[in-house]
């Protein structure tokens, strides 16, 4: 059986899957995909276990998206993301051997889920909170997409500061400041838990905003809460994740199915409902 995994750490709420094992079934491809909470000195066998037809794909999430990167044999995302988060085989016919690909599903991810809600980015104010591992590929879809400015605030500034040194175009702005937005965006890992709390004074925010958070799970964290209490447009980051798994979907089955452009799998209601039962 063709085996598929995400590797993570924490990994238990990942709802990959469920997305992925949906999609095989209902393409009628025999496969299996687990989750599997992993050390970093896990990697290099992980790695090898795909080279040895064990594992045949792999999803990444945090906080292994950077480390992967030596192990693989070629990786096809922009530099400054510095993230791979979908690792796949693809064949050489010629000489019969496999190499394994990394790919950065997240940069699509994000652009598609503002697409389906026919949001546009071009000539916005974009304000983002936190420099973690999703931020750069955040970053990168927005630039393509012409915002008038992105300005960007964490915690800690020294992080910030090297995120800047990839983007230089970004306005660093200081941690609990607000600036004038049109859509402000929490890559913060702050809203996972009930009771976290951003620092935002809401008075201070004017009307008709987009506040959109990355986190899916809680589906309304207390950011997107307090702003659709004063009318603001939210978006949280399911959709997100649902076009990033898609993506990855086609990838995986380039090889597996051996089509030259992968099967793209369905999003539909019942896919969007497998993600809101608990
Ligand atoms: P990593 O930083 O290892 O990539 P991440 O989960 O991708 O981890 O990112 C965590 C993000 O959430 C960071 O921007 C982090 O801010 P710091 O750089 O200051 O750590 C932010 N974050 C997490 N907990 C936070 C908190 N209690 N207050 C503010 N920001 C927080």
């Amino acid at each position: 059986m063709n085996k598929y995994l995400v590797i993570g750490n924490p990994i238990d709420h990942s709802l990959s899957p469920r997305l992925h094992n949906y999609w095989f079934k209902e393409n009628n491809i025999k496969a299996v995909y687990e989750k599997k909470q992993i050390k970093e000195l896990d990697i290099e066998g992980i790695i090898s276990d795909i080279r040895n037809g064990k594992i045949k794909g792999i999803n990444v999430t945090v906080p292994f998206k950077k480390s992967v990167i030596p192990f693989l044999d070629k990786i096809e995302i922009p530099e400054k993301t510095q993230s791979v988060n979908t690792i796949y085989t693809e064949k050489n016919n010629l000489t019969d051997t496999n190499k394994i690909i990394g790919r950065n599903t997240d940069i699509l991810g994000f652009k598609y889920s503002l697409e389906h809600i026919k949001y546009s980015i071009k000539g916005k104010k974009i304000f983002i909170l936190g420099a973690g591992g999703v931020t750069p590929s955040i970053i990168y879809a927005l630039e393509e997409m012409e915002p008038s400015v992105i300005m960007l605030s964490n915690r800690t500034k020294e992080k910030a500061k090297n995120l800047i040194k990839l983007f230089p175009q970004i306005e660093l702005v200081e941690w609990g400041e607000i600036r004038n937005f049109d859509m402000i965006i929490n890559t913060t890992s702050l809203g996972l838990k009930e009771n976290d709390k951003l620092p935002i004074d809401y008075g201070q925010i004017g009307s008709g905003k987009f506040f959109y958070d990355v986190i899916y799970n809680p589906k309304k964290t207390n950011f997107l809460l307090e702003a659709e209490k004063r009318g603001h447009q939210i978006e949280n980051g399911k959709m997100m994740f649902v076009f990033q798994a898609q993506e990855a979907f086609r990838l995986f089955t380039i090889d597996l199915l051996n089509v030259q452009s992968g099967l793209l799998p369905s999003i539909n209601k019942k896919v969007l409902q497998l993600l809101d039962n608990d």
